[in-house]
């Protein structure tokens, strides 16, 4: 078998040869006679076959087939068992006489006819093609309305008069895929960016779901010219789930891409530029960067009740705590006087004053059996009638606490404007894993902070420098102030802060100057 296909790929690629060199290069321009390397071929159905499950049959359908260069890797990668139907379209007898003639003995239908003119019929789970790459201003006026009008029929994209054939291509199979089907495309990239591919972009998001798409990279000699700017984009038939991540690949081969990245369905709809992917992240959607760019801001945790769920060292020791259920937590600001806290090996706070926060989540049963101690502890605390208090009585079990893992950043939001150091608010560097109660907001990196944190271990520092030389007037532009000099921010209050002195931090994320928009490449 495997010498079968290996003998027929090599006949197919001499007959593909000998077909191209009868053509002028004119003729076919005016027919997007470009044949698929067999190499590329191969990796679109190797592809293409982790999208069908294993006791799935195949219906196949090339819509513009030529010599076949997909039906043949198709047999490479499908058992013959697994292959139901194959349907090929070829316009031109020139290629269609001969390749039927290759295949006669094979269970491909091929069919000399226009594929735009073939009634649909929606039974293809499998649909891969590389349709004629023929320009609009080569299409008649007649054919073009035509093609709009069907296009719109079989796939709801309204096309303009500057799409090209590929596009109507695209649209009208929409009508000859199963629902769940699965599509792959090599096409042009040029869609990711023009205006005419507005509405194939929408047709992507919005109709069917889109799985991935790799481009080739321009310096890679792997491929024929022809190939260098295109696109291989893989959907499937099927309505996109709202939470949906599209990945995007460049370079190297579709099966081992040189870069990649997953960008939302969300994100991708606002971005019209899609060909900035995989090597850009998304764009901020501000002209201007904000501290929520940079951190997610949490308020510290609200215990129900500091005197029991707080306790000193000695406290620990005198109630013969578990230190399994306790983590430290930093002490109210007034108690540091630093603005850096520093971690011990164990990553507690080097501190005087040193606090811990029960916290467990083991049910009380649990507790009784493993922690008599722990267990007399919240019995005394039911005793107090701490449990019916507001926020314990709305938590389950009663003296569970929030999860606020350490933040690297935590700052103070109350404050009054003439304390000894003028600044009611305070950004604390804290390198121990002490949370937070909601004394403080918790300030915790964004993917797009934390990357960059990643690559540079001093960054941290710098942000927390800036972060301290942001006037209280900037801060309370965002936030208010009370009666008698108190201040007073919000977690989202001091999300909105500007936060270009951060940006111009990170190296790789620069703003570019046509959009004012902020791009991080990497
Ligand atoms: C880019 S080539 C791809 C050929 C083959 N599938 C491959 O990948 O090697 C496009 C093929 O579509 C054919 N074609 C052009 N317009 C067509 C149409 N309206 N209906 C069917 N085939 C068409 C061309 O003759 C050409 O053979």
């Amino acid at each position: 078998m495997h010498k079968m296909i290996e003998d027929i790929e090599k006949k197919r690629i001499a007959l593909q040869a000998d077909l191209d060199a009868e053509k002028t290069q004119a003729e076919r321009n005016r027919l997007g006679q470009f044949a698929t390397p067999t190499a590329l071929a191969r990796d679109i159905l190797e592809y293409a076959f982790k999208f069908i499950p294993g006791n799935e049959k195949v219906k196949f359908l090339d819509p513009a087939i030529g010599t076949g260069s997909f039906y043949s890797a198709l047999l490479k990668f499908f058992p013959q068992n697994r292959i139901e139907e194959a349907l090929g379209f070829e316009i031109d007898p020139h290629y269609g006489e001969p390749s039927r003639l290759l295949w006669k003995d094979t269970s491909l239908t091929l069919k000399l006819a226009d594929f735009t003119h073939e009634e649909p019929s929606g039974r293809f789970n499998l649909l891969i093609c590389n349709p004629p790459y023929v320009r609009h201003h080569h299409l008649q006026n007649g054919t073009k309305f035509r093609l709009q009008s069907n296009t719109r029929k079989a796939s709801g994209m309204k096309l303009s008069g500057l799409a090209g054939l590929y596009c109507h291509f695209l649209g009208l199979a929409h009508a000859w895929m199963a629902d769940g089907g699965v599509a792959g495309w090599l096409i042009p990239s040029e869609f990711m960016d023009v205006n005419y591919g507005t509405e194939v972009k929408t047709y992507l998001l919005k109709r069917v779901t889109l799985l991935h798409i790799h481009r080739f990279d321009p310096d890679d000699v792997q491929f024929a010219d022809a190939l260098v700017s295109s696109a291989v984009v893989w959907f499937r038939n099927t309505p996109p789930s709202v939470d949906h991540k599209i990945l995007f690949t460049m370079g190297g081969t579709l099966l081992e891409p040189k870069m990649s990245r997953s960008i939302s369905a969300k994100e991708l709809a606002l971005e019209s530029k899609w060909s900035r992917f995989p090597a850009a992240d998304v764009r901020l959607k501000t002209t201007t960067p904000k501290l929520s760019d940079f951190f997610q801001i949490k308020r510290g945790i609200a215990t129900g009740d500091n005197k029991f769920f707080i306790l000193s060292e000695d406290a620990v020791k005198a109630h013969e705590l578990p230190t399994q259920e306790l983590h430290p937590i930093l002490p109210s600001p007034r108690y540091l006087l630093d603005d850096e806290v520093k971690a011990d090996q164990n990553g507690n706070p080097l501190l005087e004053r040193r606090l811990f926060l029960l916290d467990t989540h083991l049910r009380e049963n649990e507790i009784k059996d493993r922690y008599p101690t722990l267990w007399a502890y919240l019995e005394k605390g039911k005793e107090k009638g701490i449990h019916e208090g507001y926020i314990c009585s709305h938590r389950s079990p009663w003296y569970s606490q929030e999860n606020r893992p350490p933040a690297p950043i935590v700052c103070t939001y109350i404050g009054r404007g003439d304390t000894k150091r003028g600044r009611p608010f305070r950004f604390i560097l804290n390198e121990s894993r002490a949370t937070v109660a909601n004394v403080y907001l918790a300030m915790y990196p964004t993917p797009l902070l934390a990357r960059a944190l990643k690559s540079d271990k001093t960054l941290i520092h710098k942000v927390w420098g800036v972060l301290n030389t942001i006037s209280t007037e900037q801060l309370l532009s965002e936030g208010r102030v009370y009666g008698g000099g108190m201040f007073k921010l919000e977690p989202k209050e001091l999300a909105n802060v500007d936060a270009t002195a951060i940006a111009e931090l990170i190296p790789d994320l620069h703003v570019e100057s046509k959009t004012e928009q902020l791009t991080m490449f990497g």
